[in-house]
């Protein structure tokens, strides 16, 4: 029996309570398919500051290396906010994201038909969205050097950080864009602001030579800020989206909206090739933490059980599990069953046991 070992980090807030849940519908799969699955338990951000002093322990750290793939809830809260940089729980997030290299971050935004109406956009602008953003995750700002702050006697200070990207960074994840677009609808939109910053003229350059490996794919250069009107303006313009970390950061957060909830999202962080036959990947829903609704067991766990069937994908390279997970939580809400999250005045009565017993329910039904 083949077995996968998976890293399970719920990390803080609802990721405690989405990722167990998450680890169940592996579980049905597992049943289904006939494999087996190891999940090794670690600590991440806020839990694992309080518990060791540190937002990434080393133990976690070679947990996650020797995975197959790394289930990742959220990190963060308010306990922590007024904490120093190294000390905050993102931290822990950030430092795997390097360590491990997963250079690009593919967060898909869809309208789910039945949930147009608790989009906060007009049904003639979100119907029919279907957006993947394909974010850079270990260059720019998040990591460029120098950064810091110094500080002056006369009481003043300076703080920087630097947006530095070298063109290998650009082209690799390039490739991941015009990978990933010419699975979908074969259009490429790549993100900069290449009219101000000189580090954006150089990504536009390299995707530009790129495109030339890709002539199936239509590319189009977008100025970021132009991006993020068109987003709520005409989302169905786009297909799949490329940029550098900071822009991905805060467009996916907008795209995130046009699918109704952050509550529906998954996400997939993606390295070089590694032991699962796909590449080594960390998967995380896009909601974070939510402190507001942690510990009441209402938070919407769809996110975090489409993350498990991405990681099914790209990890473990068993898309037709990947598809059954999908297909659960499509039959689950066409049903009519809805978190509070995904009704438009927060009706809905589904708790999120309930909500992954009735997809656990569905993804059996199907093997
Ligand atoms: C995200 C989050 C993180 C980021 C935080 C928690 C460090 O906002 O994954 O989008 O900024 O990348
Ligand atoms: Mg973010």
């Amino acid at each position: 029996m083949t077995t996968y070992r998976v890293a399970v980090l719920p990390g803080d807030g609802i990721g405690q309570e989405v990722i167990p849940e998450a680890t169940r519908v592996l579980q049905a799969v597992a049943k289904g398919a006939g494999i087996g699955f190891e999940f090794e338990q670690g600590l991440v951000g806020g839990a694992a500051l309080d518990a060791t002093g540190t937002p990434l322990p080393s133990a976690t750290l070679t947990l996650c290396r020797e995975a197959h793939a790394i289930l990742f809830g959220a990190v963060g809260g308010p306990k922590w906010d007024g904490a120093p940089q190294e000390q905050r729980p993102e931290r822990g997030l950030l430092a795997i994201r390097k360590e491990l290299d997963l250079y690009a971050n593919l967060r898909p935004a869809r309208c789910f038909p039945m949930l147009v109406e608790a989009s906060p956009l007009k049904r003639s602008v979100v119907e029919g969205t279907d957006i993947m953003v394909v974010r850079e995750l270990t260059g720019g700002l998040y990591f460029g050097e120098p950064r810091g702050v110094e500080y002056f006697a006369d009481g003043g200070a300076r703080a920087i950080n630097t947006m530095a990207y070298t063109s290998r960074e650009i082209e690799r994840v390039a490739r991941v864009g015009f990978d990933v677009a010419r699975r979908r609808r074969r259009r490429l939109a790549s993100v900069d602001k290449a009219n101000v910053l000189v580090v954006s003229q150089l990504w536009r350059d390299v995707v530009t030579k790129i495109a030339r490996d890709y002539p199936d794919v239509t590319l189009e250069h977008v100025l970021v800020d132009n991006c993020a009107m068109a987003l709520v303006h005409k989302p169905t313009h786009f297909d799949t989206i490329v940029t550098e970390n900071t822009f991905g950061d805060i467009l996916s957060d907008e795209a995130a909206i046009l699918a109704g909830s952050m509550g529906m999202l998954p996400s997939a962080s993606l390295g070089l090739a590694g032991a699962g036959g796909g590449a080594v990947g960390l998967y995380e829903p896009v909601h974070g933490t939510a402190p507001d609704i942690a510990g009441q067991g209402i938070a919407n766990p769809i996110a975090a059980i489409l993350s498990a069937a991405m990681l099914l994908r790209y990890s473990l390279d068993r898309a037709g599990d990947a598809d059954r997970v999908e297909t659960a939580v499509l039959r689950v809400l066409e049903k009519g069953h809805r978190t509070r999250d995904i009704t438009p005045a927060g009706t809905g009565t589904v708790g999120t046991r309930q909500m992954s017993d009735l997809i656990v329910r569905e993804v059996e039904a199907q093997y």
